[in-house]
């Protein structure tokens, strides 16, 4: 950390030419990855503008961002817009700051090991399972209503632990329609005056929380009565485990902090996951390479590991994991994230200011990663190329940043790409599916990815599994 004076040899931050508080707002949620490229190559590496009425210096440059990453807590702080402060509440984990988040880091991480999401691959394939045999029975839908059935599902099930009688289609749906209006809102104006985004996604909340608080009762319910899973000696869903859960003073969770984390664990589990199985939907008919690459690798695996998914297979996916990393590349899920720094800093030469809001770039940065910068061809920075993962370049250290870093990184990304792949593998073992526009759309907003008529397609289940021979 450095004070800044004017003589101390720090560069100013070049401003972008925008007008005072509304700045890039609009542009940067509706086209930032076009907006980022404009800027970064005539700005340079970090530029400052206007977003959601708030000076902001914004930083594409891979090693400054994980600078910035790791220096949460000491130099910066989360720094979400009002808008999402309120609605994902304050005690969610990633609203919390300092000793508190490591706090509750602590109390999540057990939930999100490598042995507890391999313990919870059987359990998805099965919800994989139950969703390619519902959407092949109705042979055409939308692959966005897919991709949601699928992450809900796990969301509802395997994080927040849903008790089966809130896991009605009616509960499910209504679920489904108050998160939509609640995410809709996350990052808006905060005016909560009916007819805005805010005040939709405040009625949304409500409803989700109600559900929250239902299962909770449920939960706490069936623990007293020595029905719960950890008493049965089955999985322990997230929520339940963190019933129990203490901090080192030996205090457990209140009834508002429990309900504002299961909602920020729906909030970062779900849309996210489901973000990325679109781009998938969309991607791999436009590359029926990848997909036979995938369908032969399946046969193999299934052959040495047998026809169940556990995570030993999963492990044995080295082609899955190539593609997976591959289009958390090229469609960044979270394109960047918010921070504030705490005191004056020297970011690289650059001054921040005391109190700046800055937006991590993390999209950018993958964009723009050194490993393939300038690179032409199949291995150009904006193709689809799962190969470059497996190639000598793709083993180095670089810019793949779709998960954050630091102390705040993606507490999901293992249960997040074992989703993915767990889906993938179910496909390509039996399934068929074909976009109607194999060149449809997507929006950027509210999070990484959203086709513009929700990708309709054509869906088959194989008479004999691929695996079969
Ligand atoms: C493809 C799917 C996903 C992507 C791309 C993704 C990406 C990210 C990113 C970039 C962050 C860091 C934000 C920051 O630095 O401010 C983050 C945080 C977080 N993610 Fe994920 N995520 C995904 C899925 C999941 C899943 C399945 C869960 C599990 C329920 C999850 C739980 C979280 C939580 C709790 C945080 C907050 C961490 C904190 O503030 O300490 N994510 N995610």
């Amino acid at each position: 950390m450095s004070a800044w004076t004017p003589s101390s040899g720090l560069r100013n931050v070049p401003k972008a030419l925008v007008l005072p508080l509304i700045g890039d707002s609009a542009r940067l949620f509706h086209d930032g990855p076009r907006l980022a490229r404009e800027r970064f190559g005539k700005l340079g590496p970090v530029w400052q503008t206007w977003v959601l009425g708030q000076k902001t210096i914004v930083v594409g440059r891979a090693d400054m961002i994980k600078w910035c990453l790791n220096r949460e807590h000491d130099l910066l702080e989360a720094n979400w817009p009002t808008s999402t402060k309120v609605l994902l509440g304050r005690h969610g984990v990633s609203v919390v700051e300092g000793a508190r988040h490591l706090q509750l880091r602590k109390i999540l991480r057990p939930a999100f090991t490598v042995a507890a999401v391999n313990d919870l691959v059987p359990r998805m394939a099965a919800i994989a399972h139950r969703c390619c045999d519902k959407w092949a029975a109705e042979g055409r839908g939308k692959g966005q209503t897919l991709a949601k059935d699928y992450t809900f599902s796990i969301a509802l099930m395997m994080i927040l632990g849903f008790d089966k009688t809130l896991l009605t289609t009616e509960t499910i749906q209504s679920c489904i329609d108050a998160f939509r209006l609640w995410n809709e809102g996350l990052f808006s104006f905060p005016i909560n005056l009916p007819g805005t985004a805010f005040h939709k996604a405040l009625e949304g909340k409500k409803v989700l929380m109600d559900y929250l608080g239902q299962n909770l009762r449920l939960l706490r319910e069936k623990k007293r009565m020595g029905e719960g899973a950890s008493e049965k000696g089955e999985q322990v869903s997230c929520a339940e485990g963190l019933l129990d859960v203490q901090d080192d003073e030996g205090h457990g969770l209140s009834e508002e902090e429990l309900k504002d984390v299961f909602l920020t664990l729906l909030f970062a589990g779900h849309d996210t996951s489901a973000s990325a199985t679109m781009r998938l939907f969309s991607e791999l008919p436009r590359h029926p390479h990848v997909w036979k690459k995938l369908i032969a690798e399946q046969q193999q695996v299934a052959a040495e590991h047998g026809p169940a998914i556990d995570g030993a297979a999963v492990k044995a996916m080295t082609y899955m994991d190539a593609v997976v990393k591959e289009i958390l590349r090229l469609h960044p899920i979270v394109g960047a994230t918010f921070r504030r720094a705490l005191h004056d800093f020297d970011l690289f030469g650059y001054h921040v200011p005391k109190g700046r809001s800055i937006l991590l770039n993390l999209g950018y940065a993958m964009e723009s990663d050194k490993r393939w910068a300038g690179e032409a061809g199949e291995h150009a920075p904006r193709s689809f190329c799962p190969e470059r993962w497996l190639d000598e370049s793709g083993q180095k250290t670089g810019g793949w940043v779709p998960f954050g870093g630091g102390p705040r990184m993606c507490l999901g990304y293992l249960l997040a790409t074992a989703e993915l792949k767990v889906l993938l593998a179910v496909l390509a073992r039996g399934y068929e599916w074909r976009p109607l526009d194999i060149n449809e759309e997507f929006s950027f907003f509210p999070v990484g990815g959203v086709p513009v008529n929700g990708l309709p397609m054509e869906f088959d289940k194989l008479s004999e599994l691929r695996t079969e021979k």
